[in-house]
């Protein structure tokens, strides 16, 4: 790790031991650096319910002189309080960004939500965000779905303390598309985004820019978000084992941090940007009126072509783009966004054991919208989106031997290559060559048979950082009859970040690991699991 920040590392005598307690995971280790006992080996220690992690102490990366903005932000995350539920407000923590420099339309607010200010950035331009610390324990920003530099990309590693500041400078290099951020703090990320801490980043291009698709008031995002109240409106969070394994959830459905979500519309098309924002809910969505699902992009941006499926599944970490119109709906109705039925997501011996009366895999609603004004006129789907550029298996540097990302699961623990999140620590398949285009295969490593025999697997969403990649194939062995209840809710001819890996599935994909070196995570998106250590990281070298 030296290599890449030596420079930056804090003297012993800055941290203080004052660091220590506002540390999310304070740890014997951690205090033992602190005062200057050094690591003592204890680096990559894990126990079953997730993994301890010693990151050498740095100091948080400054404002480069040479770097020129065309945008500038400040982003503050904080505690505030704010109404969800009739009756008192609710604890939650907040990210409120602030433009400096740049276009006005670059920071919107969603009003009355807890939910991070929406950025909305244009491939090409440099960006620097001043993000400031006003928790009280540690965190660090990770822009979901951005290509950036890995000092940049919020790795647990750049983590700063209450009242640190931290600053990003990166350029857009992504196509349009929408990303997420949120913290990435190691043992903390779930806590912190259900409490609140995400936020959208749309990022624009001349492409997209060219089909004239709905913008301004008929593009909306629709983050999708369960959550836990106590009696008095207070987000609980505080799961036991059987929890982490099978992932919190919540009883309340929130779209774009309100409860009951309500859009009114006029009958004409338009853009849904939609986001799973929760820890661990898997949603497939669908129209209550039959009307089916068009979409016309996925994580990495517009597909090449609107795809038409009955439903489709978002698991957490995902996005979709999808195109909704109500012009054949009459003045006054009505329809419902819902998720519907599907099987397959929990282990078999958790069935039961999840405290929510919000099953997930259950059918629910997930918001309503209402057409409120007859209009005639409406953007029309293009037949054509936008180019995708695709790499063939040939073009990869392993194409008869896809580096493996394996998924075990037993009642003890979820890890990644048989291994718990370790810092530093590749494992030689998870070591790759800068630029190479490379070949993966996820697969579930054992017979799926935990201890005692108990059926352990189910799905989990598979997110890696950096550049998108292309889903090459899926296959499904065994029984296929909880894969039969979500099987064509995929939309695969997109560029992902994400991929929901089904209980006994098998998935290929092909990703580069371009222009930049350095760690980049990939990890279970089903944030429990990552904080249980369901996290490894590929050394770009
Ligand atoms: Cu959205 Cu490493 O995460
Ligand atoms: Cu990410
Ligand atoms: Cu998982």
């Amino acid at each position: 790790m030296s290599k890449f920040n030596q420079s930056r590392r804090r003297f012993l005598g800055q941290s203080g031991l004052g660091l220590v307690a506002l540390t999310t995971l304070p740890s014997i280790s951690n205090a033992m650096e602190s005062m200057g006992m050094g690591r003592m080996g204890m680096g990559g220690m894990h126990n079953s319910m997730g993994s301890e992690v010693n990151y050498p102490k740095l100091t948080p990366n400054k404002s480069n002189p040479n770097f020129h903005p065309d945008v500038e932000l400040d982003l503050v995350c904080k505690p505030i309080e704010i109404s969800i539920l009739k009756g008192a407000a609710t604890k939650v923590l907040h990210y409120q960004a602030t433009l400096i420099k740049g276009p006005k339309d670059t920071v919107v607010d969603i009003p009355h939500s807890y939910l991070g200010s929406m950025i909305r950035l244009q491939k090409g331009q440099k960006v620097r965000i001043n993000f400031h610390n006003a928790l009280s324990q540690s965190s660090v920003v990770h822009w979901h779905g951005l290509h950036v530099p890995q000092v940049m990309d919020g790795h647990p590693q750049y983590a700063i303390e209450s009242g640190e500041t931290l600053v990003y400078e990166f350029e857009v290099m992504n196509r349009a598309n929408m990303n997420m951020y949120h913290p990435h703090p190691h043992g903390a990320t779930a806590k912190q985004v259900y409490f609140g801490l995400a936020g959208a980043v749309i990022v624009n291009d001349d492409e997209e820019a060219a089909l004239d698709l709905p913008s301004g008031e008929y593009e909306i995002p629709l983050v999708i978000q369960d959550k836990q109240f106590d009696s008095d409106n207070q987000l609980v969070y505080s799961p036991n084992r059987h929890q982490r394994m099978t992932g919190v959830t919540g009883d309340n459905i929130l779209v774009n941090g309100q409860a009951n979500f309500h859009l009114e519309v006029e009958s004409r098309a338009y853009r849904l940007r939609v986001m799973n924002g929760s820890t661990s809910r898997i949603y497939k969505l669908a129209w209550d009126d039959g009307m089916p699902m068009t979409i016309i992009g996925v994580d990495g941006g517009l597909l090449e072509q609107p795809e038409v499926k009955p439903y489709v599944m978002l698991a957490p970490g995902e996005r979709l783009d999808v195109w909704a119109d109500f012009s054949a709906h009459n003045e006054g109705s009505q329809l419902t966004l819902k998720s519907l039925a599907f099987s397959g997501v929990m282990p078999k011996m958790a069935m039961g054991m999840n405290r929510s009366s919000l099953a997930v895999g259950s059918e629910y609603p997930i918001c309503t919208i209402k057409v409120t004004r007859k209009v005639s006129e409406s953007h029309k789907l293009p037949t054509k989106l936008a180019k995708i550029h695709r790499y063939g298996i040939h073009e990869t540097a392993n194409p008869n031997n896809p580096l493996p990302i394996s998924i075990s699961e037993s009642p003890m623990s979820m890890l990644l290559n048989g291994r718990a999140y370790e810092f530093n620590h590749p494992l030689p398949s998870e070591r790759v060559k800068m630029g190479s285009i490379v070949l993966l295969e996820i697969f579930h490593a054992q017979s799926n048979m935990g201890m005692g025999g108990m059926n352990m697997t189910m799905p989990h969403p598979i997110h890696l950082h950096g550049q998108q990649f292309e889903i090459m194939s899926r296959s499904i062995s065994g029984d296929t009859s909880d894969y039969d209840t979500v099987r064509e809710g995929f939309i695969d001819s997109g560029l992902k970040d994400t991929v929901l890996v089904m209980p006994m599935e098998r998935i290929k994909m092909i990703k580069p690991f371009q222009d930049f070196k350095g760690l980049y995570l990939y990890h279970c998106h089903n944030l429990e699991h990552e904080d249980m250590g369901m996290m490894r990281e590929f050394l770009v070298e």
